[in-house]
């Protein structure tokens, strides 16, 4: 492990991104980028982190936002606990912290939203402190390195890590070390495929000098994610409106708008009878097709429905203009409106 900090950095210096996050670096802007880059491609989070800057620059705008605005902002990201988390804690801060995100990881650790990830990637990067940042990425890099074949995902082997990792940090580039690693993993320690011909680690790395870097980590056996079949229909007047309700404000994608939908697929009979007894008289309908969405833990199987009508009892009528600007809807159901 000795032989790696000085490799990396000096790789990390010559071949990083410039990335928005690193540009202008400030606790807040380092947890909020940390936050979207939780299940979120970098190239990705880009755009979406530019655009939340703009709206709200400080964690005091963060906390005053209206929960509309945040997920507009977030729309598309998917895993909305993670921005209702974010607002949460910002207001917590804001209350109790004096309106500063703290430099001590319990304090970190007690905020909605914020693990070990998390705090040690806040820690390291905004304030320049020995603590590590264990994700996915970092997994594999270090599975690969020290040529471990057995399953370090769970909690403990990452503590053991993160702890391996924090006694080689370089005093004074904690944080450029945390993103070496995380950089290393997205361009070269890659997940398929790995370019070890271009690696910094190439000469100590155990994995490779073992032939078996491309096939490390080792991954947990993936249960089967629940299957959910349901029909989506987007009511639409015949001028372009379509109608949008409120998903409730608890459970899965709370709050967010959605389309007319129920469990099971359904006929096109079916569905004309379903609307009738809900009021929707149906002028005209369309397939839409199938799509699937999958979630951590379960998966949606959606048959698609274009369905013309003049009013509906329950929904709010929403133009093109305020679906755009407005109106957050879950990615799930975003192919049905495009
Ligand atoms: N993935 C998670 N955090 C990251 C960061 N700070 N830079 C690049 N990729 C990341």
């Amino acid at each position: 492990m000795r032989t790696v900090a000085e490799p990396l950095l000096a790789w990390y210096d010559v071949c990083k991104r410039e990335l928005p996050w690193r540009t202008t670096v400030s606790p807040y802007r380092t947890w909020v980028s940390e936050i979207m880059l939780q299940q979120t491609r970098v190239e990705a989070a880009r755009a979406y982190f530019e655009r939340w800057m703009d709206a709200l620059p400080t964690l005091e705008a963060l906390a005053a936002a209206s929960q509309d605005e945040l997920y507009k902002l977030w729309e598309g990201l998917g895993y909305y606990s993670r921005v209702r988390n974010l607002q949460k804690a910002a207001r917590i801060v804001r209350d109790d912290f004096g309106g500063f995100l703290p430099a001590d990881r319990q304090k970190l650790l007690s905020l909605p939203g914020i693990g070990a990830y998390t705090a040690g990637a806040i820690l390291s990067i905004a304030f320049e402190k020995r603590a590590a940042a264990v994700d996915g990425n970092v997994i594999r890099v270090f599975a690969r390195y020290l040529n471990i074949h057995k399953v370090i995902s769970d909690d403990k082997s990452k503590q053991a890590l993160a702890n391996a990792i924090e006694k080689i940090m370089p005093e004074g580039r904690c944080g450029d070390f945390t993103q070496s690693i995380m950089e290393l993993g997205a361009l070269v320690c890659i997940p398929k495929s790995p370019r070890c011909e271009v690696c910094p680690l190439r000469e100590t790395c155990l994995g490779r000098a073992a032939g078996c870097a491309a096939d490390l980590p080792t991954l947990p056996k993936k249960l089967d994610k629940k299957q959910e079949k349901m029909t989506v229909c987007v009511l639409r007047t015949p001028q372009g409106d379509v109608f949008l309700r409120r998903r409730p404000e608890k459970g899965l994608l709370a709050g967010l708008w959605e389309p007319w939908h129920c469990e099971g697929y359904l006929s096109e009979q079916e569905i004309k009878q379903k609307l009738s007894d809900q009021g929707i008289e149906v002028t005209e309908m369309a397939a839409l097709g199938h799509r699937r969405h999958i979630f951590t833990h379960k998966c949606w199987e959606m048959e698609g429905w274009l369905v013309i009508c003049e009013q509906a009892v329950g929904f709010v009528r929403v133009s093109p203009k305020q679906l755009q600007e407005e109106y957050a809807l879950p990615a799930a159901f975003a192919p049905f409106l495009s």
